[in-house]
C-alpha cells in the first residue's frame, strides 16, 4: 500500500513543481517527501479496501489529497507564528531551510493541488465528486477542521475535545469518509471509526509529546508545556490519557460498519494502534 501512496503522491506533486519557481519546486518536494507514517492515506485506503475499491483511481486521489492537506498543516503549524518547531519528520523544517515566506506558499500550493488532485480524477466517477469535495473541503477549513483546530489555540479556554477533533480529528474523518465514498459507499457511517481514531491518535501525540525522546518522534518533546497547550496529559494525567486511549481504539473497531471486508479492516486498525503507544510506556499498556 505505501508504494501505492508514494507513487499517487509523487504523480500529484509532479503536477504542481513541474514548470513552478525552482525554490517554490524544491519547497514542496522537501515538505512531502520522504514522509512520515502516511496514517492518513493507508487508512483511507484501507476503508476504500473495505469497501470494494471499484475506482481505485479516485481512492487514489482522495488518499493523496488528504495527505497533502495534512502536510501542509504540518507546515504551517511549524512556523514561527505558531508553533515555531525547528525541525520536523527527523529533519530541519521547511521554513528554516527555505524560509517563512516559501514555507506560507508551499502549504498554500499544497492546499490547492489537493483539490486539483481531486478534480483530475473525478471524470472517473463524476458523481462522487461533489461529496468527496465536501469532505475535503470541511476538514480543511472553519468552523470544523484544521483552520478552526488552529484558530481555537488563540482562544483563552478551548474546549479540549473540540480543539483536538478539529485539529487533527477532521482529516481521520475525512480519510474514512472519503475512503467510502472513493468505493461508491455512502460516507456517513464511517464517520464514527474517523472521529475515534482521529481523538487516539492525538491522545498518542499528547503521550508522545510527554514522555518520548525527539528521536522516537522526529519532532521536538515537551512543547505543550512549553507553548501551553491543552493536551490529553495535563487534563487527565499520564494513566488517565492511555486509558482514554485504549478506550478510543475499541469504540473505533465497535464502529466500523458491516462491510463485507471489515474483518481484515478490524485486524488493521487494532494492529496499528498498538503502535499508537509510546515505547516508554508499552509496559504500562
Ligand atoms: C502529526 O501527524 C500531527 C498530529 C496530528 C499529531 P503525524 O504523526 O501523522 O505526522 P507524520 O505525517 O507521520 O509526520
Ligand atoms: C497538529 O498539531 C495538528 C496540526 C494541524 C498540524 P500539533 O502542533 O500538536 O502537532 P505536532 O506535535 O507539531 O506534530
Ligand atoms: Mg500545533
Ligand atoms: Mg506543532
Amino acid at each position: 500500500m505505501r508504494t501505492r501512496i508514494e507513487a499517487a503522491l509523487d504523480t500529484t506533486v509532479a503536477r504542481a513543481t513541474g514548470g513552478a519557481p525552482p525554490r517554490l519546486a524544491e519547497a514542496i518536494r522537501y515538505a512531502v517527501f520522504p514522509g512520515g507514517a502516511r496514517v492518513r492515506p493507508h487508512l483511507c485506503l484501507a476503508v476504500a479496501a473495505a469497501c470494494g475499491d471499484d475506482r481505485p483511481a479516485v481512492a487514489d486521489a482522495a488518499c493523496t489529497a488528504i495527505e497533502l492537506l495534512h502536510c501542509a498543516s504540518l507546515v504551517h503549524d511549524d512556523l514561527p507564528c505558531f508553533d515555531d518547531a525547528a525541525y520536523r519528520r527527523g529533519k530541519a523544517s521547511v521554513h528554516c531551510v527555505y524560509g517563512e515566506a516559501l514555507a506560507l506558499l508551499v502549504g498554500d500550493a499544497l492546499i490547492v493541488q489537493a483539490y486539483e488532485a481531486l478534480a483530475a480524477a473525478g471524470h472517473a466517477a463524476p458523481e462522487r465528486l461533489p461529496a468527496l469535495l465536501t469532505i475535503l473541503a470541511r476538514a480543511a477549513g472553519s468552523p470544523h477542521g484544521l483552520v478552526a483546530g488552529q484558530a481555537w489555540e488563540s482562544e483563552p479556554a478551548p474546549d479540549l475535545g473540540t480543539y483536538h477533533r478539529a485539529k487533527t480529528g477532521a482529516l481521520f474523518v475525512a480519510s474514512t469518509m472519503a475512503g467510502a465514498v472513493a468505493a461508491g459507499r455512502d460516507g456517513v457511517p464511517w464517520r464514527r471509526l474517523g472521529e475515534r481514531l482521529g481523538e487516539a491518535y492525538q491522545v498518542a501525540d499528547d503521550l508522545l509529546d510527554a514522555v518520548a525522546d525527539p528521536g522516537e518522534c522526529g519532532k521536538p518533546v515537551l512543547q505543550d508545556a512549553v507553548l501551553s497547550r491543552p493536551n490529553a496529559v495535563t487534563t487527565l494525567g499520564l494513566e488517565g490519557a492511555l486509558a482514554k486511549l485504549r478506550a478510543l481504539v475499541a469504540d473505533a473497531v465497535d464502529g466500523i460498519p458491516d462491510v463485507p471486508g471489515a474483518e481484515p479492516l478490524r485486524q488493521l486498525v487494532m494492529m496499528q494502534a498498538k503502535r499508537l503507544v509510546p515505547k516508554a510506556l508499552q509496559t504500562a499498556a
